[in-house]
């Protein structure tokens, strides 16, 4: 049934489907790159992209809950950290927490 075979792919091609699609689940809730955020807005006081200590503290391998760090993004800390509760949706923050709880050491 080598016809049938060719048939499914030319109609899932006009059907516009990717395959690529799968391979990567495509983000819904929030559109902030992290990567990049770190890179300019939180990597000025959290250094390598929250790897080691800036102005701030280390955030890799914190011992802090998600409520903690959520709050802390949110309200900021007099004198220490500018509150970003205003520029971050929740979903924008479950990211950031994400991207924290899996930062590991840079590869030399
Ligand atoms: C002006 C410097 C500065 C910037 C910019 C900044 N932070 Fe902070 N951050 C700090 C300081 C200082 C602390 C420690 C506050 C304290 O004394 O509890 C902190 C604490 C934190 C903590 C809690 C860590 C802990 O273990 O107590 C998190 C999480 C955090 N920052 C995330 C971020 C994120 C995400 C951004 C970017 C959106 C950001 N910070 C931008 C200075 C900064």
């Amino acid at each position: 049934m080598k016809n049938r075979a060719l048939f499914l792919v030319v109609v899932s091609g006009l059907l516009g489907f990717s395959w690529s699609s799968l391979a990567q689940p495509v983000d819904q809730t929030s559109h902030l790159d992290v990567n990049q955020l770190f890179a300019t807005t939180c990597g000025w006081c959290h250094n390598d992209g929250g790897r080691t200590a800036g102005k701030g503290p280390q955030l890799m391998n914190t011992k802090r809950s998600d409520d903690f760090i959520r709050n802390r993004i949110k309200h900021g800390k007099e004198g220490a950290m500018p509150a970003f509760g205003s520029t971050f949706s929740d979903a924008d923050i479950d990211k950031i927490i994400q991207y924290i709880r899996a930062l590991k050491p840079e590869q030399p």
